[in-house]
C-alpha cells in the first residue's frame, strides 16, 4: 500500500491517511478481513509521527472501515471476516507495496438485472448490425490490415472525417493532423495526466466527478483539489482563488451534460475558464463524452475548445456515448508542442489504435447516418429520462435536478439513508446503481446516487425504477444510516 501525503495541503495529515485508506476500502483494492501496515510501518514511510497514524486508524475505527483485533493488527472490516487460506498460491502479492490507490471499475462489479450503475446505451440502440457489415467488409477488402501497424496518430481518412464531425455537430473547427486517435476517451485523460503530470502536481476537478477521471488522477499521486458546481458548471471564482495560493497543472472538466449530475456549463463560465487557462497557464482537460446527447431541441453552448486560442485545452470527443463503447475510438485534440509529446508518450503506450475499429467507422460518420441516428437516439433516452423522473417524483425525499440531457440523474438522498444501504438492499431486489461517494475526491459523500437511464429497455426501466423507489421508502422507514457496523 502506497500512501502519498500532501504536506502542503490544508487537510491534516491523519486525515489523509484516513481518506486514502477509506478509498482503498470503497474501491476494492482494500479487501475485507485484510490486515493493514503497522503504524511503525506506515509512520516510517510517509515521516509522520506515530500518534499522526495512531489518529488515522482510531478514525477508521470509528468510522466502522476497520477493527483491531489487540496484539494482532488492524483488520479491514466487512460483512464477512475472510482469511487468508494457509495454501492460497497468491498469498504472497498481498505483502507487495501496491500503487493503485482507487478504482471505479473494482467498486461495482456485481451487476445485476435492473442495472442503473452503468452510464451504458441499451445495445439495441446502438448501430451494431451495421458496423458488425461493415467489418466483414474492411477485412474481405483488405486483409493486409491485420498484417500492419496502424499510424500512431490514428487513420488518416477517420481523422478528416472526425474533423468534419466536429464542425457539425459541435461547432468546433480543428484540424485533422491536430488530432490524435486513442483507444476511448478513458485512455485521453491517461495518456494526458501521464505526459503532463508529475506526482505532486495540483489537478482540480469538479466535486462531483466523473469517478474513473478522478482514479487516474490519484494512482499517478497527484494533489487533486475538488471544486464545487453549480448551475452553471464548475465555480470559475473557486478556480480563481486556487490558481492565486497553487500553480495548478491542470483542470479536468466535462462540461456538457456532467457525468454524473447532467450540468450544462454555460457559455460565460466556458470562456472564465479558459481566461484563467490562460492567466495562469494552466491545461484544461475537456472531456466531450456526452456532448450529443441534448434533449428538447437544445442549442447547445459552444465546447470550451472554440474559446480557446493558445492551446491551453485539450478536447476530448468520445463515441463510446453515441455509436459504439467496444470500438473503443476517441479523438483528442491538441495544438502546438504537447501534441508531439502526446504523439510520443502514445506510441509507447500501444503504438496506435486498433485500425479495423477505426475503418469500420468511416463509412457511417461519412453518409447521413450518423445525424440520423443521432436524431432517434436523443428521441429514445429523452423518453427513458422522463420515465424516471417521472417515478422518482412519487419520492417526495429524493432530491433532483432533471438533466438537459446525458445518461445520468444524480440524486440527493434523506439524511437517514445511506447510499451504501440503500445499494445493499437494492442488490437483494436485483438492482444496481452508483453509489455518490464513487464521484468524491476527499470526503466521500453518501447522500447521493447516479442513476443511469441508458442501459435498460423502457420495459425493464419503468419495472426497475418502481421496484428501487419501494426499496427506498423501505430503507427510509427501517435502517439505520450507519455504514459498516454488523
Ligand atoms: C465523462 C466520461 N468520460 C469518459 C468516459 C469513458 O469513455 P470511453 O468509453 O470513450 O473511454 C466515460 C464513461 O462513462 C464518461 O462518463
Amino acid at each position: 500500500m502506497k500512501l502519498m501525503l500532501h504536506k502542503e495541503s490544508n487537510m491534516p495529515l491523519y486525515e489523509q491517511i484516513y481518506m486514502q485508506i477509506v478509498q482503498r476500502v470503497q474501491g476494492g483494492i482494500l479487501k475485507a478481513g485484510e490486515q493493514l501496515p503497522s503504524l511503525r510501518t506506515v509512520a516510517g514511510d510517509l515521516q509522520v509521527s506515530l500518534l499522526t497514524v495512531r489518529k488515522a486508524y482510531k478514525l477508521l475505527e470509528t468510522k466502522g472501515y476497520v477493527f483491531i483485533q489487540p496484539g494482532k493488527g488492524v483488520y479491514v472490516r466487512g460483512k464477512r471476516k475472510i482469511t487468508a487460506k494457509p495454501e492460497d498460491p497468491y498469498e504472497w502479492q498481498r505483502s507487495l507495496p501496491v500503487h493503485v490507490a482507487r478504482s471505479q471499475y473494482l467498486m461495482n462489479r456485481q451487476k445485476k438485472y435492473y442495472d442503473f450503475s452503468q452510464a451504458v446505451l441499451f445495445p439495441r440502440l446502438l448501430p451494431t448490425q451495421f458496423l458488425a457489415d461493415e467489418m466483414k467488409e474492411v477485412i474481405n477488402r483488405n486483409q493486409m490490415l491485420l498484417a500492419t501497424y496502424g499510424p500512431v496518430q490514428g487513420d488518416e481518412e477517420l481523422r478528416a472525417e472526425i474533423t468534419k464531425y466536429l464542425k457539425d455537430h459541435q461547432g468546433l473547427t480543428v484540424n485533422p493532423s491536430d488530432l490524435l486517435i486513442t483507444s476511448g476517451v478513458q485512455q485521453g485523460i491517461d495518456l494526458i495526466a501521464q505526459t503532463l503530470l508529475k506526482p505532486g502536481d495540483t489537478v482540480m476537478v469538479e466535486s462531483p466527478c466523473y469517478g474513473a477521471a478522478i482514479d487516474v488522477f490519484m494512482n499517478k499521486g497527484m494533489n487533486v483539489i475538488s471544486i464545487e458546481l453549480d448551475e452553471e458548471g464548475i465555480r470559475s471564482d473557486v478556480v480563481e482563488a486556487i490558481c492565486q495560493k497553487k500553480k495548478p497543472a491542470l483542470l479536468y472538466i466535462n462540461p456538457s451534460f456532467h457525468n454524473p449530475t447532467g450540468t450544462l456549463m454555460s457559455v460565460q463560465r466556458r470562456r472564465e475558464l479558459v481566461d484563467l487557462a490562460e492567466m495562469y497557464h494552466f491545461f484544461i482537460i475537456e472531456d466531450d463524452s456526452f456532448g450529443e446527447i441534448y434533449f428538447d431541441d437544445l442549442t447547445l453552448p459552444p465546447p470550451v475548445k472554440q474559446f480557446d486560442k493558445s492551446g491551453h485545452v485539450i478536447y476530448l470527443k468520445g463515441f463510446s456515448k453515441t455509436l459504439a463503447p467496444g470500438v473503443r475510438v476517441a479523438a483528442v485534440a491538441a495544438e502546438g508542442p504537447v501534441f508531439d509529446w502526446l504523439y510520443g508518450v502514445k506510441a509507447l503506450m500501444d503504438i496506435g489504435s486498433p485500425l479495423l475499429t477505426q475503418k469500420a467507422m468511416i463509412p457511417f460518420l461519412k453518409t447521413n447516418r450518423m445525424k440520423n441516428h443521432l436524431e432517434k437516439l436523443r428521441t429514445a433516452l429523452q423518453i427513458r429520462r422522463d420515465m424516471t423522473v417521472e417515478i422518482l417524483s412519487s419520492l417526495t425525499t429524493a432530491a433532483f435536478t432533471i438533466p438537459k440531457g446525458g445518461f445520468n440523474l444524480w440524486v440527493g438522498l434523506p439524511d437517514s439513508i445511506h447510499s451504501l444501504v440503500l445499494l445493499n438492499e437494492a442488490k437483494k431486489q436485483n438492482i444496481s446503481f452508483l453509489p455518490g461517494s464513487a464521484c468524491f475526491v476527499h470526503d466521500p459523500e453518501h447522500q447521493y446516487i447516479r442513476i443511469s437511464y441508458s442501459l435498460l429497455s423502457d420495459k425493464d426501466l419503468q419495472i426497475g425504477m418502481k421496484k428501487l423507489c419501494e426499496v427506498m421508502r423501505d430503507v427510509q422507514d427501517k435502517h439505520s444510516p450507519y455504514p459498516f457496523k454488523s
